[in-house]
């Protein structure tokens, strides 16, 4: 029997009160951009807004395509803008809410792998963990400290 190696995650629930004036921004600005998402196969919108260290706030949605494979996710598409539009300025937080078209209560939400590996890129590249901070349907956030939490034993070493 080989050794049991345990990974485990520890998150944090927060209600909307307990959330810094910044905090509460910035999941603020990501449910705005949420009306906007293109999601016209899956209906489910999406938003994003990341704080860059500088404070500068920018926000993405989910943009869907015909061929569903080409849609991108509200956080890649809002982490591949960010690098590319602001490449000295870190990601610091990254908040994420979305609802299902036409009703009223927001919807559970966590990043998919391919998102979780671009914000974990994106912590390497500015060597710097973003704080996630994604909203739940009870209205509470769940505020995570890195994609360490939601990536556990990531490939992150070519050499290693
Ligand atoms: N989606 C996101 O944009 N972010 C997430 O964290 C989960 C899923 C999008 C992809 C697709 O457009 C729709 O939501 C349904 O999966």
């Amino acid at each position: 029997m080989g050794k049991k190696i345990k990974i485990s995650a520890e998150l944090e629930e927060l209600v909307w009160e307990e959330l810094k004036d910044e905090d509460q921004e910035l999941i603020l600005e990501a449910k705005s951009i949420s009306n906007d998402a293109y999601a016209p196969y899956s209906n489910f919108q999406v938003g994003a807004a990341a704080k860059l260290n500088s404070g500068r706030i920018l926000k993405s949605s989910n943009q869907e395509n015909v061929s569903f494979p080409v849609g991108v996710c509200a956080e890649r598409l809002l982490l591949g803008y960010a690098g590319a539009n602001y490449p000295e300025d870190p990601v610091k937080k990254l908040a994420i809410v979305a609802k299902r078209k036409g009703e009223e209560e927001w919807a559970s939400v966590s990043p998919c792998g391919l998102c979780r590996q671009t914000i974990s890129e994106t912590e390497m590249r500015f060597n710097q963990a973003i704080t996630l901070l994604i909203l739940t349907p009870q209205g509470h956030i769940l505020k995570i400290p890195g994609i360490q939490a939601l990536l556990p034993f990531k490939f992150e070493d070519l050499n290693g």
